[in-house]
């Protein structure tokens, strides 16, 4: 099974390199396809490849990566644990903000790779992952606050955060979010630890019976 899924995201990583669905592949040096391990429990959804991603074709790799592992580390993850992809693919130009049309070309890439790790837990970063599945929600409202939302037939939980570059341009919003990922450590447990005792293999059951996700808005 695990070679199944590596082989599923080889061949999306592949078919990134070969894209031209926009023309973002002409002026980006190198595609980002996203990375990561293929039993995740948890997928983070950036915005785009930056400098740094553009150059190595890794996302995650510059400033903001580095805090975004400092994140990681407190919840209790580590970058080889998660899954880590864009919305975007291929670099904007001047790190403009992602237009919808490169969005919906780049959108069958990321909705494989959800299919195919199938991860207990999305995590958005920012407004643009956030709107994929929280389409009316604003990010200073909602994260940290995880809910069920059914995507491609499947049922996952979406656990909003601000991106790691907000976090880096303010203070404020590093504080926020250094709590958001705690939360989403103890969440990941508390998760882990219900489905083991409740044999269940189902989000929802779990939260039904789960007092403290109720309490943590997950229904
Ligand atoms: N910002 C993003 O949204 N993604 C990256 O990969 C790097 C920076």
């Amino acid at each position: 099974m695990v070679v199944d899924k590596r082989e599923a995201l080889s061949r999306v990583a592949q078919m990134v390199v070969d894209c031209r669905r926009c023309p973002l592949y002409k002026t980006a040096n190198k595609p980002v396809p996203g990375q990561g391990n293929s039993e995740a429990q948890v997928f983070f959804i950036g915005e785009a490849p930056g400098f740094n991603e553009d150059q190595q074709g890794i996302p995650f790799c510059g400033r903001a990566g580095k805090l975004l592992e400092e994140f990681l580390g407190l919840a209790g993850l580590t970058r080889a644990e998660v899954f880590i992809a864009n919305m975007l693919r291929h670099r904007p130009p001047d790190n403009r903000d992602p237009s919808e049309a490169e969005i919906a070309a780049c959108r069958p890439f990321l909705d494989r790779q959800i299919e195919v790790v199938e991860p207990k837990i999305i995590v958005t970063l920012g407004r643009f992952s956030l709107a994929k599945f929280l389409p009316d929600s604003l990010i200073s409202q909602v994260h940290g606050q995880p809910r069920f939302v059914d995507f491609a037939g499947k049922e996952y939980i979406v656990f909003p955060m601000y991106h790691p570059a907000a976090s880096l341009r303010n203070g404020k919003i590093k504080a926020l979010e250094e709590k958001d990922f705690i939360k989403l450590g103890q969440f990941l447990a508390k998760l882990n630890q219900a489905q083991e005792e409740t044999g269940s293999g189902s989000l929802r059951q779990v939260s039904d019976q789960d007092k403290t996700e109720k309490q943590m808005k997950l229904i």
